[in-house]
């Protein structure tokens, strides 16, 4: 049995567990996402966000429950099958993982070249589109070295678009940016969900991303999903560290948390060289 039509989900985690030797990062989670829906995933650094945006993608597989993507149990796929589903759920990464050699407009034509019979005409026209809809339109003979770290995720952005996904992951789209810019790519986010009817995954600590985007929060903290529900339901979930997360949410403090946060990781994502 493949499908998970009773749910309904478009993806789903049941009952999650991933260790790495002894490092037990998901320890029984489970959370849903409805298509057209958006789930933002938030928790501390090292907490296993990105570690579930793997299972979700099939690069990770759990050590025990299953995994639901696209209504599929992709559990125990093997390569083949992930790769047809990969075509509609596809991931935006942190750092945009653009091809450095080749220009904004190439990276963005690349799935289309990859994928469809398209005339160069036609595929410059549908890369102009998507530039234009991400607001990058005119970077595009640029290289991605010329670009800021905000600018490398909008274009990442329209690469993922690029392949008509159903879905979107997205790994802190708004992690080392300025807050205006992190205000444009939270903005672009949501446009898109509306306007594409995107069922979209987001994993994030920016407090104010989530009230934006999420229609649901998962709240990873010491490997278990804390709290799973609406921000509405979160502010009255009597969980210290939930709602400590929620006072965030105001002004001037989530900059210094995430400058907090993301030094976690080391400087080497700030403006590092795309691969
Ligand atoms: N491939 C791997 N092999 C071994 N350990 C891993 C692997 N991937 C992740 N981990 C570990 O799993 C834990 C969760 O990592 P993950 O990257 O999911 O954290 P995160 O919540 O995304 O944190 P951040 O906010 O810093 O990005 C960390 O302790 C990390 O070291
Ligand atoms: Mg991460």
């Amino acid at each position: 049995m493949s499908t998970d039509e009773k749910s309904g989900s478009y993806i789903e985690f049941k009952d999650v567990s991933k260790a790495f030797g002894d490092n037990r990062v998901l320890d029984h989670v489970s959370f849903s996402v409805m298509p057209g829906e958006t789930v933002c995933i938030l928790g501390r650094s090292g907490v296993g966000k990105s570690v579930s945006l793997m299972n979700i993608m099939g690069f990770l597989k759990p050590d025990s429950g299953r995994v639901i993507v696209a209504h599929e149990d992709i559990t125990d796929y093997g390569e083949e099958d992930l790769e047809r589903i990969r075509k509609k759920v596809t991931i935006v990464f942190q750092n945009g993982a653009l091809f450095d050699s080749l220009t904004v407009g190439e990276n963005v034509a690349f799935p289309l070249r990859e994928r469809r019979q398209l005339s160069e005409e036609q595929i410059y026209q549908i890369v102009d589109g998507l530039l234009d809809m991400v607001g990058v339109k005119e970077m595009r003979d640029q290289l991605p070295s010329d670009l800021s770290t905000g600018m490398k995720r909008s274009v990442a952005i329209a690469r993922a678009l690029a392949a008509q996904p159903e879905c979107v992951l997205y790994d802190e789209p708004t992690t080392m940016v300025d807050p205006l810019m992190a205000q444009l790519l939270g903005d672009l986010i949501k446009r898109l969900k509306i306007q594409l009817h995107l069922t979209s995954v987001v994993v994030t600590h920016d407090m104010r991303l989530a009230k934006k985007l999420a229609d649901r929060v998962v709240f990873l903290h010491e490997a278990r999903a804390l709290f799973f529900g609406t921000h509405s339901e979160m502010e009255r979930c009597d969980e210290p560290i939930v709602q400590e997360f929620l006072r965030l949410d105001e002004p001037g403090i989530t900059a210094s948390i995430e400058v907090n946060t993301t030094s976690d990781n080391g400087p080497a994502d700030k403006d590092r060289p795309t691969s």
